[in-house]
């Protein structure tokens, strides 16, 4: 197949474009500074110049607190840019995949079932509402098209959670993280692996999935697998809550996304921590002994 995948310098994108072009496939990745997809002119004739034949739209504005300071920003990219593809796909007849987020939900932190793909959104912040945005101009612009949510991305190169952990903890030897924020961490590989089995369905099954690895935990829980994982178990964890921690943009306390449209189709994420350790033995965050490295 021939793929436009944006957002290739990011996390879930460069996954993708590796993956992708290891399959086989032809793809044409577009990011900043080549590609800007909120110029809507240059866009569609990049897109039909190349002729895909299927869109796959990773890029975004990703800083959620930088969103609250500057949310044309943030709406620009997250919801035009979804229009400008959704316009050019529905005008070529070609699938568009548009990538989104468990942010589009937000729960108290006792419920405890995941969101289902048909729930109704409540998004809370500037970053969240931007994306909620951006799937409604992909379901009502065009016919063909796939809306897959993910939840809590890391991946290589990445500034993810988890390498601002680490960091933290050999920074400061100990941490404080929150136990009222809860959702599932989830390896870009899989969800690139997952994502390329969608659009490659005998069926076209066009909707809106939910493919996080499988289960859920609060962030508390992922650091301390973190911890334990690349050897730092003995680095002192302290729960606290998100009150604690003011921030510009306000995170949703329970938005665990459940994969009940794609299991159907064979569609299956593997649990977090099976992920979670694969892609921890895949880096160079593991240590020996946390204390001579520490020292060291
Ligand atoms: N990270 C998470 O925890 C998470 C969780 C759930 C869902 N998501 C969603 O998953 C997708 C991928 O996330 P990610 O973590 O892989 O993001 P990422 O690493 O921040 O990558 C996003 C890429 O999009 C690029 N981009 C931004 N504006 C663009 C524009 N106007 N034209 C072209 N490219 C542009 C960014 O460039 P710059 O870096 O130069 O801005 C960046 O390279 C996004 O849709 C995100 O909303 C992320």
């Amino acid at each position: 197949m021939r793929i436009v995948i944006t957002g290739s310098k990011g996390q879930l994108g460069g996954a993708l474009q590796r993956q992708a072009e290891a399959g086989g496939h032809t793809v044409l990745g577009m990011d900043l500074p080549e590609h800007d997809f909120t110029d809507i002119a240059a866009l569609h004739a990049t897109l039909t110049q190349f002729a895909p034949d299927v869109v796959m739209h990773c890029g975004a504005y990703t800083d959620v607190d930088g969103a609250e300071r500057n949310p044309d920003l943030a709406f620009r990219v997250n919801a035009l840019g979804p229009r400008n593809f959704a316009l050019w796909c529905e005008a070529a007849g070609v699938p568009l995949l548009h990538f989104s987020t468990d942010w589009v939900f937000t729960a108290p932190p006792e419920r405890s079932t995941p969101f289902r793909e048909w729930e109704a959104t409540n998004p809370l912040c500037t970053y969240a509402q931007s994306k909620a945005v951006g799937e409604w101009y992909v379901q009502s612009l065009t016919r063909r098209y796939y809306i897959v949510r993910g939840s809590w991305l890391y991946g290589a190169g990445g500034n993810n959670f988890i390498a601002k952990i680490v960091r933290a903890a050999d920074e400061r030897g100990s941490l404080s993280v929150v136990t009222d924020e809860i959702s599932t961490p989830t390896w870009v590989e899989d969800v690139a692996e997952a994502l390329l089995k969608l659009v490659s369905l005998p069926i076209a099954a066009y909707g809106v999935y939910h493919l996080p690895n499988d289960g859920y935990c609060s962030r508390y829980e992922y650091a301390t697998e973190v911890m334990r994982l690349t050897g730092r178990a003995s680095v002192p964890l302290k729960p606290t809550i998100l009150a604690n921690y003011p921030r510009a943009a306000q995170p949703p306390q329970f938005s665990a996304l459940g994969n009940f449209v794609g299991a159907e189709l064979g569609i299956k994420m593997r649990p977090w921590q099976e992920a979670l350790a694969a892609y921890i033995a895949s880096t160079e965050l593991k240590v020996e002994s946390y204390k001579l490295k520490v020292e060291s």
